[in-house]
């Protein structure tokens, strides 16, 4: 149960994960020495711990380096569904990259979804893995073209599913898709089964320990870390959100992040089983957990563009109420959001950070579908590395630059950055710091330049210099999390400056001394 009390508004005052909540993740010292091994993966999420796992069984010496904990970023804040049903994709892949290429996007989802279960099965790892179908639905007529066309998709490429007309769902559906037997889980649960492995193999884990860069050699690559330490290994796998190396690769423009809010309500029996996910927007996610003897349904959606959200409690408080109109009042146990990236084609990153850079690789992009896609990543960079053919590198590949139907997108994307770029420092902010309430947060004008600034609970005040570290765009303060979070390539930092998530290494400059 969460200890999390809810605010007026009935939402618990603090974003708490109930993934996190509900399962004990292991603790990890951080690295205080040079040390060598064949395999260096950098992050400590489900594609970094299914890597390190499946090179630690080949015998493989490996590292995991993580900045923060482990399993706190992305993967201890997601919906956990392991489908191929990513949302509606294989309409849009067979016009992107070809029908060759739409068809391997699912199978390597398909044999990731295979593989976790057999993991599971295997191991007797309890994590509430249970088989459920993933259906797409729409409550509008507007979108039925859109789900006629993905079932034509499905049919095309030989993908198991259902076109249907209702749902169990208390909703009134004009259509609807069906992948039978896909699975849902625990995904804390599952991963520190992994994690446990990877120790007993002799693998290390380090935690707050934070790579900055990556020296290439001709027998081996080193990384460095922020407190000045070299891991040395031949091959190094970037398996964080967004790539710590490999600026060549431009991953900063091929990219945009998004951020999504979760709700965790009771469950109740009439609730209907399955996993649903709305055509429609806004967006809503649908799946129950049953864990621990704790039934619920975890009810997730409202995506934006990282640092472009505004308020962002208005994102928790739709969904809070779609859950009241669809399946009446219920308690909010849990509130959290979680953050992804997603590509100009919709596919992964995968492989070679730099097209002629051996060994050195990435995995990052996986859209809100991190579960199977991390797992397939993590297959793939296994057989890169141990130099064993595996027919989706093309698929996934990072070197790759389609004809992009979604150029659009991109011009959007980058006319944002462009925006926060430039005219953020020159935006007239007229708040004064001492103006704020206890527990809020806002740009502020501080001799004349923007600021940011936080008073917490107690009083106490932080100012921030705005300034993004990563390339200089102007932060945003998100209500909903206390956090500063970057519009251009969405690196956040806590209401102190301390990096969160990146692309960004280094904290925000702290202006005051807090008090
Ligand atoms: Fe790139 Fe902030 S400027 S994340």
């Amino acid at each position: 149960m969460s200890t999390n009390e809810p605010s007026e508004s009935g939402l618990p005052q603090y974003p708490q994960s109930y993934w996190l909540a509900s399962a004990e993740v292991p603790q990890f010292e951080k690295l205080t020495k040079d040390i060598t091994v064949d395999v260096a993966v950098v992050g400590g999420g489900i594609t970094g711990i299914t890597l390190a796992f499946l090179l630690a069984k080949e015998g493989k010496k490996v590292a995991i380096l993580e900045a923060g904990l482990i399993m706190n970023g992305t993967t201890g804040h997601t919906t956990a569904k392991i489908t191929a049903q990513h949302d509606l994709i294989y309409d849009d892949l067979i016009r992107y990259v070809g029908e060759e290429k739409a068809r391997l996007y699912y199978l390597a989802n398909h044999e990731a979804s295979a593989f976790i279960r057999r993991t599971v099965e295997e191991n007797g790892i309890s994590c509430d893995l249970t088989e459920e179908d993933s259906i797409i639905y729409s409550t509008s007529t507007n979108s039925i073209e859109k789900i006629d066309k993905e079932w034509k998709a499905y049919e095309k490429l030989g993908i198991p599913g259902k076109r249907v007309e209702s749902t169990p769902l208390p909703l009134e559906v004009k259509a609807a898709l069906v992948m039978p037997q896909q699975a849902r889980f625990h995904p804390v649960a599952y991963l520190k089964h992994l994690v446990q492995e990877i120790v007993k193999a002799g693998g290390q884990i380090y935690e707050n320990t934070t790579a900055m860069t990556v020296e290439h050699g001709t027998f081996a690559n080193k990384v460095k870390t922020k407190e000045g330490h070299y891991v040395e290994a031949r091959d190094v796998a970037s398996c964080t959100h967004f790539p710590f190396y490999g600026a060549g690769g431009f991953y900063f423009a091929r990219m945009y992040p998004e951020r999504a809010y979760v709700l965790a309500i009771p469950r109740e029996k009439s609730d209907p089983p399955g996993m649903y996910l709305s055509a429609d927007n806004p967006v809503r996610s649908i799946r129950s957990v049953s864990y621990n003897g704790e039934e619920l349904l975890v009810v997730g959606g409202e995506r934006h563009k990282t640092g472009q959200g505004d308020s962002t409690f208005k994102y928790y408080e739709a969904l809070e109420a779609f859950v009241r109109e669809t399946f009446g009042p219920r308690e909010i146990r849990y509130r959290w959001s979680a953050q992804d990236y997603t590509t100009l084609d919709k596919i992964p990153f995968v492989g070679r950070a730099v097209k002629d850079e051996q060994h050195a690789y990435i995995a990052t992009g996986f859209r809100k579908w991190g579960m199977t896609n991390s797992t397939a990543a993590a297959q793939l960079l296994k057989d890169l590395i141990l130099g064993v053919d595996n027919r989706y590198e093309k698929v996934y590949t990072p070197s790759r630059f389609h004809a992009d139907p979604s150029v659009r997108v991109f011009l959007e994307t980058n006319a944002d950055v462009a925006k926060h770029f430039v005219g953020g420092k020159l935006e007239w902010e007229t708040r004064d710091p001492q103006d704020l309430a206890p527990d809020q947060g806002a740009a502020v004008r501080i001799y004349g330049r923007r600021a940011g600034a936080y008073r917490d609970p107690d009083g106490k005040l932080y100012i921030v210099d705005t300034t993004c570290k990563h390339m200089g765009c102007e932060v945003e303060w998100n209500d909903a999390e206390r956090t500063w979070d970057c519009p251009c390539h969405g690196s956040r930092y806590n209401y102190r400056g301390d990096v969160m998530e990146g692309p960004a290494k280094q904290p925000l400059k702290l202006l005051n001394q807090p008090g």
